[in-house]
């Protein structure tokens, strides 16, 4: 087979050139649209990421093109109908980061609970004193997990080892999962006047916009935690502010912040393409930066060494599947 990747880094590269041996491969670090794609007629796969555009005008000029791979869990860069029609198959990247962003929300939590920013920013100035350093213990606390999909049940794993209490809100329960991962549902405000511990792990959506709000913020539990590392909008910031300096919440991390609208793919924020000052400058405008019971990351809770293997891994596998006619999940059969 002939395969063509586009939006390439160097180590992806190595990477894929060490596993894909058996094949003609050609690498390109612009996208799609910005190669000659003139000269790949006899190309049989490519493989993208989203800022490539894989409309009919590329379609049309790869005539021997049999399947798209994107390395991403989005596929609305990819005309799926044109694909259809020419019978080229379209593979993604489902799930590569769950127990990955649910390690993050636990090292958020337990810098939140240990107080280790705050006592990491003391030592590096040599004050060695444990003042107002008091940690609290999460052993026997609940958490309360917004959102039980393949991240929030990691987290549900993660907080039974530290014997914790799990409540969960979802809309789509599932009692089986309930009873296996020794948790329990409950209504999104019995949840919140119920955990120690609130963490968000539900998709956004015109649904989910300031989920948590002016209202319900207030059923929390006073000294409460809010950990989001699922999307911004999700928190109504003006209410996350003012529940935080009246000292109504004890702290919050957070991984994502209201105004980063414009990340739809977490592997869009290691891109060349995404525009980084803009991120930069989101978080020097933000308030939430000078609490002392903040913290912030700059969405980075999928950024593992493992994570990002596992897109190549996952977009290996699906090469490996076209080129030996297996049958693999694909989003266009
Ligand atoms: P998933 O699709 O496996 O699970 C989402 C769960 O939320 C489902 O069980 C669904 O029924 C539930 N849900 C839907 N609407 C809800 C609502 N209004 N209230 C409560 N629950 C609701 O998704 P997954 O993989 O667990 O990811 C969750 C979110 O985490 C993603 O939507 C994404 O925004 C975010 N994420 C953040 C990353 C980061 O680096 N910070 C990396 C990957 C995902």
């Amino acid at each position: 087979m002939k395969i063509a990747f586009f939006e390439i880094k160097d180590w992806e590269k190595d990477y894929i050139k060490k596993r894909l041996k058996n094949h003609k491969l050609i690498f390109f670090k612009e996208t799609v649209n910005e190669s000659g794609v003139d000269s790949m007629k006899d190309v049989n796969i490519i493989s993208v990421f989203i800022y490539s555009k894989v409309n009919k005008d590329v379609l049309n000029k790869l005539k021997k093109l049999k399947a798209v791979v994107t390395r991403s869990t989005g596929y609305d860069h990819i005309d799926l109908k044109e694909c259809k029609k020419r019978k080229v198959k379209v593979y993604n990247v489902p799930n590569y980061g769950q127990n990955t962003v649910a390690e993050h929300t636990f090292a958020l939590i337990l810098s939140l609970s240990r107080r280790i920013n705050r006592a990491y920013d003391r030592t590096t100035r040599g004050n060695f004193s444990f003042d107002d350093l008091e940690g609290f213990d999460i052993k026997d606390k609940t958490i309360g997990i917004i959102g039980m999909g393949s991240i929030g049940r990691h987290v549900a794993r993660i907080a039974n080892g530290f014997e914790m209490m799990v409540l969960a809100y979802d809309p789509y329960p599932n009692k089986v999962l309930e009873k296996n991962l020794n948790f329990k549902y409950s209504s999104l405000n019995n949840l919140l006047k119920n955990s120690d511990i609130v963490s968000l792990h539900c998709p956004y959506d015109k649904k989910s916009y300031h989920l948590i709000n002016s209202r319900n913020i207030n059923l929390m539990k006073k000294g409460a935690l809010l950990i989001n590392t699922a999307r911004g909008g999700l928190v109504d910031t003006t209410a996350l502010v003012k529940a935080l300096s009246s000292g109504k919440l004890g702290g919050a991390g957070l991984d994502v912040l209201e105004e980063e609208g414009l990340i739809k793919e977490e592997a869009q924020l290691l891109s060349s393409k995404f525009p980084k000052e803009r991120l930069k400058n989101l978080l020097e405008d933000h308030l939430l930066l000078t609490f002392g019971n903040v913290i912030i990351t700059p969405h980075m809770a999928f950024y593992s060494t493992e994570a990002l293997q596992r897109i190549l891994d996952i977009t290996i596998r699906n090469i490996e599947c076209i080129s030996k006619n297996k049958v693999c999940e694909a989003i266009v059969e």
